[in-house]
């Protein structure tokens, strides 16, 4: 069974809104186990049992948040070289549109490639002015109908690449499957 790590940082609660929205989407697809852990709470061992990590941050200065840089740097560094070939996602929520939001899901996505994560970003229109091509993004917490799908899609095709690419389920690759996909409309 594949299984699903959403690991975030969260100083006053709307990232980890957005990681739930992510648990969620993943947990929509079948046989897939998934854990949601804080980083404040987070072992190395969370990181070694997943096939595929959702790595989320508040917008800290158009960056990853301290929190999730200190996990990186000293929880996980013993264990680079280790993790080569997981599947990563990237989400982050800011003060406002335009605040650094990609920049920090970019920052999120270098950190996992230096490790050797497999990192994607999602095609498909979550809903008809929402995408999450490099990440799921939203300013404060996720309130809007867009910014909550663009969640539940970023972990929703986490489980699938994992049910893909880690268990062999050739059926859930999104271009198999008979699910709607929106595109720019
Ligand atoms: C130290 C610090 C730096 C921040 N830098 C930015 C920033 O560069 N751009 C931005 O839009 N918001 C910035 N913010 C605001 C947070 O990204 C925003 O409030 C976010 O929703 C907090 O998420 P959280 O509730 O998960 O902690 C910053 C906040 C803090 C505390």
């Amino acid at each position: 069974m594949g299984k699903v790590l959403v690991l975030y940082d969260s100083a006053s609660g709307n990232t980890a809104k957005m990681a739930t929205l992510v648990a969620e989407g993943a947990g929509s697809i079948p046989d897939v186990e998934i854990r949601l852990r804080k980083v404040d709470e987070a072992t190395a061992d969370d990181v070694l049992w997943c096939d595929g990590l959702a790595l989320g941050s508040p917008t800290n200065m158009g960056l990853l948040s301290w929190k999730m840089k200190r996990f990186w740097d000293e929880t996980m560094a013993p264990h680079w070289m280790k993790v080569d070939g997981k599947i990563g996602c990237a989400f982050s929520s800011s003060g406002g549109w335009g605040g650094g939001t990609e920049l920090a899901c970019q920052s999120l996505l270098t950190v996992l490639m230096n490790f050797g994560f497999l990192v994607f970003g999602v095609t498909d229109y979550a809903t008809k002015l929402t995408t999450a091509h490099y990440g799921a993004i939203t300013a404060r917490e996720p309130r809007e109908e867009g910014t909550q799908a663009a969640c539940r899609l970023l972990g929703k095709r986490l489980a699938e690449w994992v049910a893909v690419f880690c268990d062999g389920r050739k059926d859930q690759h999104p271009l198999n499957k008979s699910d709607a996909r929106l595109g720019p409309g």
